[in-house]
């Protein structure tokens, strides 16, 4: 059984999207899997994915309102096998706090050219959630198929 932890800055939008559609591929697919996500910093801790990460969830049929932000820890790094960094500086942060190379994936590269999935947060309103939620289906879907975790 393979563990996938996928990670952003605060865990509140593009995180808990990807653990959604990974989930919700697993539960169709029926794979073995333990799918989590969390974040390379703590503001949010606690809290609920943002408004539009539910929303655009599910219009596509995933419930993550009972998601809540975490931090990673150390444990993390040990306790996974895949661990999928959302863009460039989670990657890097990753790497600064100890992620060990030969697990660390960019989600991006699973189909988006190695793009980053930008940050919708501040930006773009509800169309950023749009493309960011079609950016991570598509490489999720790609990364579950090319990992052979079927
Ligand atoms: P996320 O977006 O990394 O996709 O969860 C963010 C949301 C809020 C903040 C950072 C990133 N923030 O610093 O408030």
């Amino acid at each position: 059984m393979k563990k996938i932890l996928f990670v952003c800055l605060g865990n509140i939008c593009r995180s808990p999207i990807a653990k959604g559609v990974a989930l919700n591929m697993a539960y169709e697919k029926n794979l073995d899997i333990v799918v989590d996500s969390c974040g390379t910093g703590d503001y949010h801790q606690g809290e609920k994915p943002c408004a539009n990460s539910i929303k655009i969830a599910k219009a596509n049929n995933i419930d993550i309102s009972k998601y809540r932000a975490r931090a990673i820890t150390k444990d993390d790094f040990v306790s996974f096998d895949i661990i999928v960094g959302l863009d460039e500086s989670n990657m890097k942060n990753l790497l600064k706090m100890g992620c060990p190379k030969e697990k660390l994936f960019k989600l991006g590269s699973f189909g988006y050219d190695n793009q980053d999935v930008p940050d919708p947060y501040f930006f773009d309103g509800f169309d950023g959630f749009l493309k960011v939620f079609l950016m991570i289906e598509t490489c999720v879907h790609n990364l579950i198929e090319e990992k052979r975790i079927i």
